[in-house]
């Protein structure tokens, strides 16, 4: 299991996977750009997303709307006046934060301090997650008890927001060792604008859509006239959602550029609930059949405190990524807010006409919003394997078969006696149905280790008795199992193996 980002990183950057964005540029904080088998293994995921929750479905219908909307959508979903986090800046060392994920450790004396003086809470910024914070804590502690010739009482750790704005000013910033550095948090609103037209004016201002949801929204009346679906039924969409975050961070799980996969599902008041609790079973078992472990993987309920004004229930399936535990993906009941909302500010009518019961009312949303490099960056992290194999020591990406960027390759044991044309032929053959890979460069224990490295399940090789008996070696990613098939039932046996039935040879 994978324990440090930076190695993921540095795969991901070698293989192929992620790049920094523009780097030759020096890249730009926030944006990523997937290479070769990245956007490969993005594809699979988005793909298979889009099959099991759309093209499986007879509830389900897709929508591809425009990134740029009409500014008053936002209006009207609340992300115009209330889509901002709290910011704090630090006027020593030039930093800004998201005031939210300022942890402060606190600790209180015993009765007296040093000099005899009365109990005092002490506390330090340190700009974490919780657990990163539980880390510094024990060093500080020790540290400042060594200072003050006493040990101290145990620390707790606090969200910087919930301090008295008194206790604010005695607080450490994180990148400083001075108190009361940092100012006062304010609202910053995430939306990237920009302007519509030839005119930079207030008047032709609009924005990059936050969140793919609102134009779901804004098309359920003409998804509804099109005359396809019927209540309960979903709309689903995926696309690129852009936030101008005020501290992107761990690799590409906090970006300003990213995709998100969405789904409405629109369905009656009394029967909200249930759909609600369906969806946030469904989605979370979604994870797990692609792979990722259900000891790594939770389904986290929101406390009451936790929750949107409108929303009655909400549920986070969070993935324990080696930068702490993080959410995945949301499942919210929503109510009848949005599509209430887009009437009051649009003037159209978007309730529905039960035909069945002859009656007319807001349908109620479930809404199971997943972000795609989110998904993609778990998928990264549990498929990171080092082991052993042969006395040598290899790293393996272990992809479930559907989602793997490459699905085979294909290799001649050596460049000469028609083992290359074979191998070829093979290749190409496969490649008609599948993305497979020939490679004939290098040594075939080296070929195969770069296969592990890209996470390809199988690799087939053609040697010297291929042109005896007309078969081929198979070799498992996982187990490092070999084993020989004809060379004629390749394609079949590649079929099956990725639907995991079993195949023609084996034993
Ligand atoms: N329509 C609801 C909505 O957008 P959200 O919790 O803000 O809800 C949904 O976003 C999902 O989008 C998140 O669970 C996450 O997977 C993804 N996401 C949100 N902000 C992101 C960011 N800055 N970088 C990468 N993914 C992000």
């Amino acid at each position: 299991m994978l324990d440090d980002m930076d190695k993921l990183v540095s795969l991901c950057k070698r293989r192929g996977f992620i790049f920094p964005s523009s780097e030759i540029y020096g890249g730009l904080n926030g944006f990523w750009d997937y290479g070769p088998l990245g956007v490969e293994l993005k594809r699979n995921i988005k793909d298979a997303w889009w099959r099991d929750n759309v093209r499986m479905r007879d509830d389900m219908v897709g929508l591809d709307c425009s990134i740029i909307m009409n500014p008053r959508v936002w209006e009207a979903s609340g992300h115009v006046g209330g889509f901002s986090d709290p910011m704090v800046d630090c006027r020593a060392s030039k930093e800004r934060y998201r005031a939210d994920q300022i942890f402060v450790f606190a600790y209180v004396y015993p009765a007296v301090n040093h000099k005899g003086e009365p109990t005092e809470a002490w506390l330090a910024g340190l700009g974490g997650t919780p657990e990163e914070a539980a880390e510094h804590v024990e060093k500080r502690a020790a540290k400042l008890a060594k200072r003050f010739g006493q040990p101290v009482g145990a620390p707790s750790i606090i969200p910087y927001l919930k301090l008295e704005p008194n206790d604010r000013d005695k607080v450490v910033g994180p990148a400083t060792e001075d108190r009361g550095t940092l100012t006062e948090p304010r609202a910053f609103n995430l939306m990237f604008k920009t302007f519509v037209g030839a005119l930079e004016s207030e008047s032709n201002v609009a924005y990059l859509r936050p969140e793919t949801a609102q134009g779901i929204f804004a098309n359920f009346k003409n998804v509804v006239d099109t005359g396809r679906v019927k209540l309960p039924f979903g709309i689903a969409q995926v696309g690129k959602s852009f936030r101008n975050e005020i501290n992107p961070r761990n690799f590409t799980f906090r970006s300003r550029e990213f995709e998100q996969m969405e789904i409405e599902f629109f369905c009656r008041p009394d029967q909200a609930q249930e759909w609600y609790d369906y969806w946030r079973k469904a989605r979370f078992q979604w994870y797990v059949d692609l792979g990722l472990k259900s000891d790594r993987l939770r389904l986290r309920d929101h406390d009451p405190d936790e929750l949107a004004f409108y929303s009655t229930a909400t549920a986070d399936i969070e993935y324990a990524f080696p930068f702490g535990v993080s959410e995945l993906e949301g499942i919210a009941h929503r109510g009848d807010y949005d599509l209430t909302q887009h009437m009051k500010f649009s003037g159209k009518d978007l309730t529905y006409f039960d035909e069945e019961r002859k009656e007319r009312f807001t349908p109620h949303v479930v809404e199971p919003s997943a972000g795609a490099d989110r998904a993609t960056l778990a998928f990264l992290c549990e498929a990171y394997a080092e082991d052993e194999v042969g006395g040598e020591s290899r790293t393996v990406m272990r992809f479930h078969p559907r989602l793997a960027p490459v699905k085979a390759a294909v290799f001649p044991l050596v460049k000469r006696d028609g083992m290359p044309e074979t191998a070829e032929a093979i290749y190409r053959d496969l490649k008609r149905r599948h993305n497979v890979f020939y490679d004939e460069k290098g040594a075939i224990g080296r070929r195969y280790r770069r296969q592990d490295e890209a996470g390809t399940p199988f690799c087939l090789t053609v040697d010297s008795q291929t042109a005896l008996d007309g078969t081929v070696t198979i070799r498992d990613r996982d187990s490092c199992r070999q084993w020989r098939i004809p060379k004629a039932d390749a394609c079949q046996a590649l079929d099956n193996l990725l639907d995991g039935l079993p195949i023609p040879g084996d034993a």
